[in-house]
């Protein structure tokens, strides 16, 4: 019983490391397809190292381009390899165009296609992420979904059938690299010397924000303006349009340190150690949660509500004060106790390995 993983994007490597550990463990053969959609060593191969992943069994090599040319590509180059390995089911992770691809490929091949992370909802039709999500959605014949929130939002859409909330995999994901990170030696240089230690972890990548000079600015200059030293690992879009904009002064004036993007384990304990995080991602914004990191986004809003309900995640706009403000201000809130924590219990690559395969 074979089924293929396709995954393209660093925050799909996470998922599918533990996904994958789950699946083998459940004697279920999984083969790894890289779409190519990140590909830089410390986008991509880095993540393969630190998350103890055999390399994929099948590069695409796509790489970047429009929306339109990635996905498209990802189904040209994905097609003819379903139909080759006929797999007992295809899985996709998040939200990227790697996502749509493979889930398009999948309904039309006629191959019964699970969604991990299933049921998310930003409501913001005008993220490319959130067409991903509706559209796979809704030809997966397995949405394993990380919360309730998740779950109700599929009801609110008619799907019922097939749909489990087995957790959040990528807190199973913190669970099990989380000492591993905490171990590992060397900081890399990344981590800035502040007189009490305490700093700001920012990353920044969306497209609204990075590519928009005057939201960019106005970003630099909220993290310039609060009262800790930043780092800033910085995607490669994000480091392209600072050198684009000229905005590079801005950094070094406000004291803020761009470094590359770093891997998986040194992300982990950047976070761990952090006063505050700042960013715009998805996955970081709950990664903040899982470290107990006060969080905030610069973004209208959010596929992860409870973390902003639950009082660690504040949405802003991109103004250098409001950004300032909230990230001075931030703190950890009261502890709500063990029923304020919706992500599940760390085990939700093994339930989700479970069911598939029972039902395979
Ligand atoms: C993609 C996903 C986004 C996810 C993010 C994770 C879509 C629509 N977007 O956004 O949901 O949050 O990945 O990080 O699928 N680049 C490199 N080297 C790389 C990869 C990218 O230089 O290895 C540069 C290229 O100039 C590329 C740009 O980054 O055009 C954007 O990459 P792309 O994968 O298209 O989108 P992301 O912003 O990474
Ligand atoms: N990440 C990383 N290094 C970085 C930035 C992010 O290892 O320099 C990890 C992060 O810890 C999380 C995942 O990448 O596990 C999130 O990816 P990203 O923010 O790019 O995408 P999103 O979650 O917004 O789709």
């Amino acid at each position: 019983m074979s089924v293929l993983s396709i995954v393209g994007a660093r925050p799909q490597f996470v998922k599918a490391a533990v996904v994958g550990r789950a699946l083998e463990r459940a004697g279920i053969e999984n083969m790894v397809v890289h779409s190519g959609q990140h590909y830089d060593d410390n986008m991509s191969d880095v993540f393969f190292r630190d998350l103890d992943m055999r390399a994929p069994d099948y590069e695409l090599g796509v790489g970047s381009g429009s929306h339109a040319r990635q996905t498209g590509e990802t189904m040209m180059r994905l097609e003819p390899l379903c139909a080759r390995i006929r797999p007992a089911a295809m899985l996709v992770y998040g939200d990227t165009n790697t996502t749509l691809a493979g889930a398009l490929v999948a309904a039309k091949a006629g191959v019964r296609l699970a969604h991990v992370e299933a049921g998310l909802r930003s409501f913001d039709r005008s993220m490319p992420e959130e067409i991903n999500r509706v559209l796979t959605d809704h030809v997966s014949r397995w949405l394993f979904c990380p919360t309730e929130t998740a779950v109700r939002n599929l009801a609110g859409e008619g799907m019922t059938q097939g749909v489990h909330q087995v957790g959040d995999v990528m807190y199973d994901a913190v669970l099990w690299f989380r000492r591993k990170a905490g171990e590992r030696g060397s900081d890399g240089g990344t981590t800035p010397v502040s007189p009490n230690g305490a700093y700001v972890l920012a990353t920044i990548h969306r497209d609204f924000n990075a590519d928009d000079p005057d939201r960019l600015r106005a970003i630099i200059g909220g993290l310039s303006a609060c009262r800790y030293p930043v780092v800033l690992p910085a995607h490669p879009r994000l480091r392209k349009q600072i050198g684009a904009f000229r905005l590079e002064g801005g950094l070094a004036a406000g004291g803020i340190r761009m470094v590359e993007p770093v891997g998986y384990l040194e992300m982990a304990r950047l976070e761990m150690r952090a006063a505050v995080l700042v960013t715009d991602s998805g996955g970081v914004q709950k990664e903040a949660f899982f470290h107990g990191l006060p969080c905030v986004t610069v973004r209208p809003n959010t596929e992860w509500p409870e973390t902003v309900e639950l009082g660690w995640n504040r949405l802003v706009g991109a103004d250098a004060q409001e950004i300032a403000t909230a990230v001075d201000a931030a703190a950890a809130p009261p502890v709500c106790g063990e029923l304020a924590f919706p992500f599940g219990d760390g085990r939700a690559a093994s339930r989700l390995a479970g069911i598939l395969a029972r039902e395979l």
